[in-house]
């Protein structure tokens, strides 16, 4: 069996095709990367026969109605998914081969209420059901979200053989697909926990605002076509819920420095050290970059801490664009042990409007 996933971001889209005869799915296609995912299916003499979304997304636009317009495929979602364009719905206990390979489907409603998790012999594509270790698993708390509902999923997903390796629809920080059993160690919300505690939990949050993600869920609604049909902040952790079951590293208040600020620290005595956490190619663009920056991109971070151990006693300012990127790197440093961390406040696009001659 062939097994791809094909982003680069946080986004998974994974494309799964059977060696001999040629067929191929794809599984949570983002629009504005249909054309790389033409361009390889065509490379790779594929016939691509079924596009699934695990879930209405609220994130990015889903490109499976793109790819069932362009590619003639079937558009498939669990049957309580409203995109009126899907084409072939599931319900619980679906099974189907690709290739030798046997298929089943669960329904595991709670991030929303067309969640399903893909069984494959040796893998579960997980969607938003669940995330890999800390990252715990997806947000309950947009329409069609149920706390209740997510347990009882996960239980579900408790009770399938150890040794299924896990996928999910989303990986923030780059941490690699592992056992259901490593999952079981590493990961808070399989923790073994009460249905109630499990929704007080959720309901303590404090998570980050969603109105641009009702946004984006009415455009996947509407099988949109357009990837400027909503507005998506891009680099948002958006989907993953802060923090874990236990208070950790991802729990701690990373402390936050405006630009202003930043400017002056430059000019003292001791400067901060200043990691840039975009990738490579946004640092030449318009929002420029800040002299004299180290830049790793946030999803090397966790494998290049290396490169930041002659700083780590001096103070180090995160950015990025935005501020949401900065903020997750700003979290890996203090796990990693980094005493003096700060966030730049707003990013680049902050930064260039304390520039005198913006
Ligand atoms: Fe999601």
């Amino acid at each position: 069996m062939i097994f791809t996933q094909l982003n680069l971001g946080a986004c998974q889209t994974y494309l799964i095709a059977d060696e001999r005869s040629k067929q191929a799915i794809l599984v949570d296609p983002v629009l504005e990367h249909v054309p790389n995912y033409l361009m390889r299916i065509e490379q790779q003499k594929l016939k691509l026969t079924h596009v699934i979304d695990t879930h209405t997304h609220a994130d990015h636009i889903s490109g499976a109605a793109a790819l069932k317009d362009l590619l003639g495929c079937e558009y498939v979602m669990h049957q309580n998914a409203p995109a009126r364009c899907v084409t072939f719905h599931l319900s619980d206990g679906f099974e189907c081969h690709l290739g030798n390979s046997l298929v089943k489907v669960f329904a595991t409603p709670g991030h929303t209420k067309d969640s399903i998790t893909l069984i494959f012999p040796d893998r579960i594509l997980t969607g938003d059901v669940l995330f890999l270790d800390e990252g715990g698993a997806g947000r309950d708390d947009l329409p069609g979200g149920d706390a209740g509902d997510h347990w009882e999923s996960l239980q579900r997903i408790l009770r399938l053989p150890e040794h299924l390796l896990v996928y999910p629809a989303h990986e923030y920080r780059n941490r690699q697909p592992s056992s259901l059993k490593q999952q079981i160690e590493r990961n808070p919300v399989l923790k073994p926990r009460s249905k109630q505690s499990y929704i007080s939990y959720l309901e303590g949050l404090q998570l980050g605002p969603a109105d641009w993600m009702k946004d984006v869920l009415k455009a996947n609604y509407a099988c949109a076509r357009d990837p400027k049909a909503a507005w998506i902040p891009i680099d948002v952790p958006a989907c993953e819920v802060k923090g874990t079951l236990d208070r950790g590293a991802n729990d701690q208040q990373v402390a936050a420095i405006p630009p202003n600020a930043v400017k002056q620290a430059l000019m003292s005595a001791s400067p901060p050290v200043i990691l840039d956490v975009r990738n490579p190619t946004e640092l030449t663009g318009g929002l420029g970059q800040i002299s004299g920056n180290l830049n790793i991109p946030v999803t090397e971070l966790a494998h290049r801490l290396g490169e930041l151990e002659p700083y780590r006693q001096r103070e180090i300012v995160t950015v990025c664009k935005s501020g949401g990127r900065a903020h997750t790197a700003a979290q890996i440093l203090m796990q990693a042990g980094y005493p003096k961390v700060h966030v730049m406040v707003g990013g680049m696009t902050a930064w260039i409007q304390t520039e005198p001659h913006q």
